[in-house]
């Protein structure tokens, strides 16, 4: 998904060349978003234009372009005050190439220059006015109107700021958007607004900051006014721009996410939508064109708690690599402050509140896109057990599509690791237009689904950058668990089990251990399977879902095809694609459906196939129907997913190794889906 990254110096000298090196490094770190190309735009050196270099491919290739102009560049000189913003592009209009990557620009002087992340609806409409008024369009991407549209308005009121611009620009969006804007008619300063995408900035200054928040500054109550078919927003007036330093020496970070911004400055602003972010004089002020209902009137400068080595790959060749392997830790910093063992308690403080409110309710649905989707799917039959309550789990695209009754006294969950993927989120807003109680599980602390939703629960996994999910789902599965725990907490008759699962819940750490021993017994296995075309992955009950799961790491790290198959389902389809070719893998645990779990592998053995299992520590009875088996610790049956599914992690990721797969960004996919 793209990304972008915005860096502006006020009244600190800086060469060029440490410009240009901070911008590619910001793109660099939001690599792991996915994306297909990226450019950078800056004061170019001779005179007051704006110089905009761009790549297709990697950020490797837009920091080789930048050193083969160099010259032209001037890289060694120095500027005091500039503003200079980059991008990475995840093509949704128009193919993967230089001219349709970001920045966009508003005519061939680059006159205007803008990021953009997300998508505007209704760009054709707008294409049309403005090629009406002699504006020539060279690129495919919905951007571009976005750049002409500040010139057109510039060009209208010669004498409007900057920020006014942007406003009325923003005025005619439809669609999703984050924007970052830069400007040779106004140098040194820089405007960022959102609304759908997600955007924050850094504040850096050599001493600590003089407040803790942003007062937001309102343009007057007001209709758009004005002649043609875009009316412009009458000036907001001479409200004295806001000027929170004492300091005047200032950095700002603009960034699509934290992980670009860590290493500069932790104090961060989230923007919330329709925020108006403008910086001038080394001022930051923030603006909204309307007030909002319940709107704080102000934004918080947050503390990250994030380090730098969290977000690198350690001793690790890969992030998801390190990711599989951090779940002994992961899982304990979900539980950690919530779970007591000693007494057996259980406390989501996030939710705390709202207990009384959740247990009243008709029906629990949980929410989400794939691997926290899995999540949902891993936890159902728990949280039946215990709440007792319907469990509606939806896949959030056909949830919306399905335009699914919800009411006043039902309680959704919307499981994001990053809080920001456009159908969960649009699902949320979904439901909570219908009255319904929104509870967010994310990863991501400040993201959109977090601050849309009443109440909810941070997993805490810590930063995940390889693209397919790995910690974040161990740590949904066991945030879904603990909140079934405490649903429960007052129901005698269920004590024993509770008990049984928080016992679980403490082994998990040292067991996760253990099932990561199998690392090199899971590469062989890796081998025998790489030069297959197809994986089938079959079980029940609480290990369906690591069937999913499996499956869907299989395809997205190896493109190779894997289904995750119901063994209940294996005569209604399945069975015929099974042959002594057909690689399969089976999950076979020693829960109360071992027997159907063990008639599907007679099933599958009687047709000639040689199933690989997953089964439990020293089960030889089971093992002796194969020839392969990686054995797992034996946990409490709803448990039983988090070990299991940890093979699937390990085994897709040997496969895509040995395929020479890119591991942490598997083509055409993107860490954080902000579009629909
Ligand atoms: C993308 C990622 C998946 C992830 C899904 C949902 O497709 O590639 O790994 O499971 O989005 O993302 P979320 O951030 O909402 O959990």
């Amino acid at each position: 998904m793209c990304g972008i990254f915005a860096y502006l110096n006020y009244l600190i000298p800086k060469k060029r060349e440490e410009i240009l090196e901070l911008l590619v490094n910001g793109l660099k770190r939001l690599e792991y978003r996915g994306y297909d190309s990226a450019g950078v735009a800056v004061d170019s050196a001779a005179s007051k234009d704006i110089s905009i270099i761009k790549k297709t491919g990697k950020v490797a290739l837009l920091e080789e372009e930048i050193k083969s102009r160099s010259n032209e560049l001037d890289v060694s000189g120095t500027v005091e005050t500039h503003c200079g913003i980059a991008h990475t592009r995840w093509a949704t209009h128009g193919i993967p190439n230089e001219v349709n990557s970001h920045p966009q620009r508003s005519d061939p002087r680059n006159g205007f220059v803008v990021v953009h992340n997300g998508i505007i609806t209704n760009y054709k409409a707008v294409q049309t006015f403005l090629e009406k008024k002699g504006h020539v369009f060279e690129s495919e991407t919905d951007t571009e109107i976005i750049a002409k549209l500040i010139y057109h308005f510039h060009e209208q009121h010669p004498n409007y700021s900057f920020r006014e611009l942007v406003e009325n620009v923003v005025q005619q969006l439809e669609g999703a958007f984050a924007l970052c804007f830069k400007s040779k008619y106004f140098p040194g300063e820089c405007v960022a607004t959102r609304r759908g995408s997600p955007l924050l900035v850094g504040i850096k200054t050599a001493t600590r900051l003089a407040t803790d928040h942003i007062p937001i500054l309102y343009g007057k109550e007001h209709r758009p006014h004005g002649r043609g078919e875009f009316p412009t927003l009458p000036r907001t007036g001479s409200t004295s721009e806001f000027e929170p330093l004492e300091d005047k020496q200032v950095e700002y970070f603009f960034a699509s996410d934290a992980s670009a911004v860590i290493e500069h400055t932790n104090r961060v602003i989230y923007f919330e939508d329709d925020d108006v972010a403008a910086v001038k004089n080394g001022s930051l002020s923030i603006h909204r064109v309307r007030r909002g209902g319940d709107d704080p009137h102000k934004r918080e400068i947050t503390t990250l708690k994030m380090e730098l080595q969290q977000i690198m790959k350690g001793n690790y060749d890969f992030f998801m690599q390190k990711e599989i392997f951090e779940q002994p830790e992961s899982v304990i910093n979900t539980m950690r402050g919530r779970m007591n063992f000693e007494n057996g308690t259980v406390t989501l403080g996030g939710i705390k509140e709202y207990i009384p409110e959740i247990k009243r309710c008709r029906r629990l649905m949980l929410i989400g896109c794939g691997t926290s989707y899995h999540s949902a799917v891993a936890t159902r039959q728990l949280l039946e057990e215990l709440t007792e309550l319907p469990v509606m789990v939806e896949l959030a695209s056909d949830f919306l599509d399905r335009t699914t009754p919800v009411f006043r006294d039902d309680v959704c969950f919307f499981i994001s690791q990053s809080g920001e993927t456009a159908d969960t989120l649009m699902a949320l807003r979904y439901c909570k237009l219908r009255g319904a109680l929104i509870i967010g599980i994310t990863n991501t602390v400040g993201s959109s689904i977090c601050r849309e939703s009443h109440c909810g629960v941070h997993i805490n996994a810590g930063p995940e950058i390889g693209v397919a999910s790995t910690k974040a789902y161990t740590s949904q599965f066991i945030s879904l668990v603990m909140f079934a725990l405490v649903m429960s907490e007052d129901r005698l008759s269920l004590r024993q089990r509770r008990q049984e699962i928080i016992t679980g819940l403490k082994n998990l750490q040292h067991q996760i251990g253990e099932v990561l021993k199998l690392d090199n017994k899971v590469k062989l296995l890796a081998e025998d399977l790489y030069k297959k075309k197809s994986l089938l992955i079959m079980g029940r009950g609480f290990n369906f879902a690591t069937c999913l799961e499996g499956a869907l790491k299989v395809k997205e790290l190896t493109y190779m095809h894997s289904e995750g198959i119901m063994a209940g389902e294996l005569k209604h389809g399945p069975l015929a694609l099974v042959d002594e070719t057909m690689p399969v893998l089976m999950i076979v645990m020693r829960d109360p459906v071992y027997n159907k779990c063990m008639n599907a592998l007679q099933q599958v053995t009687a047709r000639s196939g040689k199933p690989i299992l997953i089964c439990e520590e020293g089960d030889q009875e089971t093992m002796s129907y194969c020839q392969k088996s990686l054995e797992v610790p034996k946990t409490v049956d709803c448990l039983q997913g988090i070990l299991t599914v940890i093979p699937m992690q390990l085994l897709s990721f040997h496969i895509a190794v040995l395929k020479g797969c890119n591991v942490d960004c598997p083509r055409n996919l993107a860490k954080s889906v902000t579009v629909e």
